[in-house]
Formats: C-alpha cells, sequence, structure tokens
C-alpha cells in the first residue's frame, strides 16, 4: 500500500520528537478544526484550544448513543484523539481507529491504547479508507473526522461505510466543502489550496474541492437515508490564529500545517469553503 499521509502529520510528529510540549499538547492527540462555543471571543490559550478540539468531538458524539454498548470504526483516526474521548466518555465500546500512516498508528498505539477503561476495546490498524479490511455489517457507527477530503475518492469510501455498518448503523462525518465562485479571489485561493494539497500527498490527485450537493447525491445513491447537515464554519474559524501563534512560536516546524491553515483561512472567512457536520443512515 502507498502510503498518502497528510503533509503535515511527520512535521507535528518531528516537533513532538524533539521535545515541543506545546506542540504536543495542542496536536498530539487531535488533528482538527475544533469547535468554539464563543467564536467571537475566542480563548486562544493552550487550555482553550483543547477545549475547543475536544468539543468537536462531543458535537459528533451527539449522534451516537452512547448509553448503549456498540462497535464504532473511526476512519482517518490520526493519533486517536476522538478514540481516547470515546474511551473516557462511554463503556462497553468496541473502538476501532484505522489510519492509512502507520506512524500515526504507532503513536496512537502507544499513548492511547494503554488507557482503555470502562469495559472499553482499543484497537488501532493501519489500512485505506478506500479498502476498508473488516467484514460486512460489523459496525454500528462508522466517523470520519475532517479526513474524507484526504482519500483518493469520496464515492469508493461511502460505499465501504455503508458496506461494514449494521443494518440502521449511522456515517458520521465531519468535511471541509466547496461553496465558492471560481472567478473570485478566494475561489482562486480555495482552488490553489487544492493543489498545494494534492501536489503535497496524492501527486495530483485529491477529493477537494467537492460540494455538499454532490456529498449528498452519492450518499443518497448507494442507499443512505435520514441524511442531515449542520453548519459549523463559523465555529471553528479561530483555530486558525491559534495555528499561526503555535507554527510561529515553532521557529518553521510546522511549515506545511502553517501554510496549508493560511490558504483555507481566507477561503473559509469568506465562506468558499464551509464546514459541516453530516449523518446518514443505512437504511
Ligand atoms: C485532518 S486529519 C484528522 C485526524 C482525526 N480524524 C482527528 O480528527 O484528529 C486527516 C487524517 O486522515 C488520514 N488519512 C488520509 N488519507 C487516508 C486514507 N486513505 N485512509 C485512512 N486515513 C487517511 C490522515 O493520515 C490523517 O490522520
Amino acid at each position: 500500500m502507498t502510503v498518502r499521509t497528510v503533509p503535515y502529520s511527520d512535521e507535528i510528529l518531528d516537533e513532538i520528537r524533539r521535545g515541543n510540549s506545546n506542540v504536543a499538547s495542542a496536536l498530539g492527540a487531535n488533528i482538527h478544526l475544533g469547535y468554539w462555543n464563543d467564536e467571537k471571543n475566542p480563548d486562544l490559550s493552550f487550555e482553550g484550544f483543547q477545549q475547543a478540539s475536544e468539543r468537536l468531538n462531543t458535537e459528533v458524539f451527539r449522534h451516537i448513543d452512547l448509553s448503549q454498548p456498540c462497535r464504532i470504526l473511526d476512519v482517518g483516526c490520526g493519533y486517536g484523539g476522538t478514540i481516547s474521548d470515546l474511551n473516557r466518555r462511554g463503556n462497553n465500546l468496541q473502538l476501532v481507529g484505522l489510519n492509512v500512516d502507520p506512524n500515526q498508528i504507532a503513536r496512537a498505539c502507544t499513548e492511547v491504547k494503554p488507557l482503555a477503561r470502562n469495559s472499553n476495546t482499543m484497537e488501532f490498524l493501519v489500512g485505506d479508507a478506500c479498502e476498508l479490511q473488516f467484514s460486512p455489517n460489523s459496525f454500528d457507527y462508522v466517523l470520519a473526522i475532517e479526513c474524507i477530503g484526504c482519500f483518493p475518492s469520496r464515492k469508493r469510501f461511502f460505499k465501504q461505510a455503508y458496506r461494514v455498518l449494521k443494518p440502521e448503523g449511522k456515517l458520521i462525518f465531519t468535511d471541509l466543502f466547496f461553496a465558492g465562485d471560481l472567478n473570485s479571489a478566494a475561489g482562486l485561493l480555495a482552488l490553489s489550496y487544492k493543489h498545494w494539497f494534492a501536489f503535497r500527498q496524492n501527486r495530483g490527485r485529491t477529493t477537494l474541492p467537492f460540494t455538499e450537493a454532490r456529498a449528498l447525491r452519492l450518499l443518497k445513491g448507494l442507499g443512505f437515508s435520514g441524511l442531515s447537515t449542520r453548519d459549523i464554519n463559523r465555529k471553528t474559524l479561530p483555530t486558525y490564529e491559534f495555528v499561526r501563534r503555535l507554527s510561529h512560536d515553532s521557529n518553521g516546524g510546522l511549515e506545511a500545517l502553517d501554510r496549508g491553515c493560511r490558504l483555507l483561512e481566507l477561503a473559509r472567512e469568506r465562506n468558499y469553503v464551509i464546514a459541516k457536520i453530516i449523518e446518514a443512515r443505512k437504511i
């Protein structure tokens, strides 16, 4: 399997290895856009950022019935931050994290797996979201937090998620959708983000940008129903300022992350790229 990882993941791991405790505390568990309660007056301290980061998980967990034992697959699980939060909040959960990048899985195995509690089990596996190695009808929930845009094909991932979900199981994901006009400056910025990302990651292939309408059509076409979508765009924006400061203090160690965030921030502030949480049920 060719490893196609996000361009900033190795630099985060390098900073952590170098002993950068700021990067470890900010990005060593979750690598996503967070969810700020007070986005107009955000608390940009490390604690404030960690809370925002965990709050995005909480917003996703609203779609899960954690009072029942269940089996949950977190696709594109990063360093295992979402699984770690599920482990803290639920009992009798079978938690499986999957990532294409062995280095991220290695960190999840060292930092998160030993913390299993509340009769939960945890597994972290290397694998590709578009070629899931699990039996049909084997998960109650499939989660994918801010990662589908990195996959080689949204359609193949949605198909795989449908296959591995039990009947009435749910796919819950957060995603960035393209909503802009390509003639505008922000639209062009969004597109250059796409090309930067594709160049760094998939040698020219990426599913960014993608419109929400197209994603919903794909899901419906595959048999998903009960689709619900929620706009969380404004709630995630303060993270860019936090990352800018973190990157500045890391003396160039987070160059890929910083560059990607700067492009994306401009496009997102103008609502040319928007963040959503989506739920889809397998009939
Ligand atoms: C923005 S990070 C989000 C990580 C995690 N979901 C979180 O919220 O902390 C995107 C993740 O998708 C993973 N990824 C990219 N392509 C993948 C693929 N084809 N299959 C599985 N994971 C993939 C990356 O390695 C990275 O960990």
